[in-house]
């Protein structure tokens, strides 16, 4: 494949693309049924309960304005553990579901264009209590998680696909997000790509906000070997791939 020149990559971030799609011709116009706005999961798989939003008990409360102004990226973690309900409050505001318009659509805690939430979160464990060390997948219909897969060689591993950035594989708890990008193409043809990174900003936003209501700091990561994070996740990369980590750990 030639490589893109300079000028074909910007066009990437411009809309112009939206004026050449025949929008009667998107699988959504042809009657192709919604994909499901959370990726299937066996049945009979562990659901681990999380804990409810509005009986979170674990907030410092800070305001809004504290937040933003005290924002910033933090590369070192303590050696201290996250609780479940830590984890079930961050999983929430990146990725709850407020309302549950029909089985394939819902309104989430954040917004997205069209509302096609094209993400699955993935938690890598190393230091969760009563979480086991594995990926897990969280399921935000049931706001629930399902041990995704064991890794023995979780902390290095990390380190490794994410190009020897060591504060990730050292965070006891990272959050990785794949997407699906189907579940935008469906109504957005090819302009759906650029909405989709735009979506992901909002998503690791929220983290950035709510790790500093339980203590915590984060940082965005997209520099990572692609190939590896996706091995690592056991992913069928024709459907889903990873595009945007965080790790998040007490500060
Ligand atoms: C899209 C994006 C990708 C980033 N990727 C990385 C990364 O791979 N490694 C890293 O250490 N920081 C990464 N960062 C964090 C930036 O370096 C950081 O936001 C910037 O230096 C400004 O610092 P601040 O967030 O503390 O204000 C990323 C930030 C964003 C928004």
């Amino acid at each position: 494949m030639q490589r893109p020149t300079i000028g074909q990559l910007r066009y990437f971030l411009k809309d112009s693309i939206r004026k050449t799609i025949n929008f009667g011709h998107t699988d959504q116009s042809r009657g192709v049924p919604a994909p499901p706005i959370q990726k299937p999961y066996e049945t009979g798989v562990q659901l681990i309960t999380l804990s409810d939003f509005d009986k979170i008990t674990c907030l410092n409360e800070i305001s809004l304005n504290q937040a933003i102004i005290k924002r910033r990226s933090q590369r070192s973690y303590k050696s201290e553990s996250l609780s479940l309900e830590e984890i079930s409050y961050l999983l929430y505001v990146t990725q709850g579901i407020r309302i549950k318009i029909s089985d394939n659509v819902a309104l989430r805690t954040v917004p997205s264009a069209g509302a096609r939430h094209p993400f699955e979160t993935y938690i890598c464990a190393t230091h969760i209590r009563d979480l086991q060390q594995g990926i897990y997948r969280y399921l935000p219909v049931e706001h629930k998680l399902f041990l995704h897969r064991s890794e023995s060689n979780l902390k290095s591993r990390l380190t490794h696909a994410a190009f020897g950035q060591d504060f990730v594989g050292n965070a006891p708890a990272v959050f990785i997000w794949t997407t699906i990008p189907y579940r935008m193409e469906w109504r957005y043809g090819e302009a759906a790509h650029k909405a989709i990174l735009l979506d992901a900003g909002h998503v690791c936003q929220n983290l950035y906000l709510a790790v500093q209501d339980i203590s915590c700091g984060t940082c965005a990561v997209a520099a990572y070997d692609q190939e590896a994070m996706d091995q690592l996740l056991d992913l069928n990369t024709e459907e889903e791939f990873v595009i945007y980590l965080a790790p998040v750990g007490k500060i």
